[in-house]
């Protein structure tokens, strides 16, 4: 890693563009950095984070807010999706309620998928609408879910199925916080990298290994998976003309997975197990080389996550949640599918027998 690069790109939407910026030792920046973001201006500031990532980092954040002058609150949500919930709302949003914040605040968003998810939904909604900005500090939010404006919550029926698109201000990337992850939940992030060189960067695919046990390099390796992001928020914001949809690689019967598992599978281990399945589908359907299929399996496997599910887990289940998913549109499923690597395109000719066909073989024996 290097310690000194800070290298910023660009989320281009017009009047909503901001930029991602990626180094090591940013957080301690994180005031200053706020400062530079158009529409943060004011003087007070959420910061929201969870309970394992607030002893770590948080201290770090708000002595930087307050150095650039913010008046920070911090509100600390449980670790864990299960913090993705209405509850969770109605809590922080009361949090921020009480703590006086106006049009003219904004809330920082410190941590994973979950507090991106959560910290930006409040701030979608809040007083119809307030700034945020991303503080990731994990592999996934860093290189995905904190680019790009998708916001939300869960429901008990399905993922996401609550949520709005408001984009941040600006997203401060700290590839330092990677060193405090716990191993399985660092090897989980590689999901969504792996998935992103699946569907648009092929040569990305050949020394990811050499991440495994290493962060050296690492800021080039998110600059890269954010570059790919924020291209794709570009050409289709709203997921609207199909590109977007694309990042949903892995993701339908993954999602199926994970709302099933019940908090027993992390984000990227069931998106492992759904980039395996729409593998398959691939080569069947869509004439994807086996041997690419097989190069793919083999990083998966290379970072621990998970290609076959036990007797712990339902295929009935699995399927019940996935047909609940959003990406059904009037009852046909819309599933992204490779013809090569790099290579991917959206059917809306994948049968429901076809997933469910795939799903079982998941289930070894
Ligand atoms: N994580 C998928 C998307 O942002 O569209």
């Amino acid at each position: 890693m290097d310690a000194t690069r800070e290298t910023r790109i660009e989320v281009e939407l017009g009047d909503r563009s901001y930029p991602v910026i990626v180094g090591s030792g940013l957080l301690a920046q994180a005031g200053a950095l706020s400062r530079g973001f158009a529409a943060t201006g004011g003087r007070k500031v959420a910061l929201v984070t969870d309970s394992h990532v607030a002893p770590l980092h948080a201290d770090t954040v708000r002595m930087s807010l307050g150095e650039a002058g913010y008046e920070v609150d911090s509100i600390v949500v449980p670790a864990g999706e299960a913090s993705k919930s209405m509850d969770q709302v109605t809590r922080v949003c009361r949090e921020l309620h009480r703590a006086g914040l106006d049009r003219g605040s904004f809330v920082a968003a410190l941590g994973g998928g979950v507090i991106g998810d959560l910290a930006g939904f409040c701030a979608a909604i809040f007083n119809r609408g307030i700034p945020f900005v991303q503080l990731p500090t994990t592999v996934v939010s860093l290189v995905d879910s904190s680019v790009g404006g998708k916001t939300g919550v869960n429901l008990p029926e399905g993922k996401n199925l609550l949520g709005a698109f408001h984009q941040p201000a600006g997203v401060i990337g700290d590839v330092a916080t990677l060193a405090t992850l716990p191993p399985r939940a660092y090897r989980e992030g590689f999901a969504e990298i792996i998935k992103h060189g699946a569907i648009r960067d092929r040569s990305m695919l050949g020394n990811l290994g050499t991440f495994r046990d290493s962060l050296h390099g690492i800021d080039a390796l998110i600059l890269r998976n954010v570059a790919i992001k924020a291209r794709i928020v570009k050409e289709d914001e709203r997921e609207t003309n199909g590109t977007r949809a694309l990042l949903n690689f892995g993701h339908t019967i993954g999602h199926g997975i994970e709302s099933a598992a019940g908090g027993a599978l992390l984000h990227g281990e069931a998106i492992s197990l759904g980039i395996k399945a729409a593998l398959g589908l691939s080569v069947a359907k869509a004439g994807l080389p086996r041997a690419d299929a097989e190069l793919v399996i083999d990083l998966l496997r290379a970072f621990d996550l998970p290609l076959s599910l036990d007797a712990r887990f339902s295929a009935d289940r699995i399927l019940e949640k996935l047909a609940r998913d959003k990406k059904f549109v009037d009852g046909a499923i819309r599933f992204v599918l490779l013809r090569g690597l790099g290579d991917a395109f959206v059917s809306s000719d994948v049968t429901r027998e076809e997933i469910a066909r795939e799903v079982s073989r998941l289930f070894p024996g």
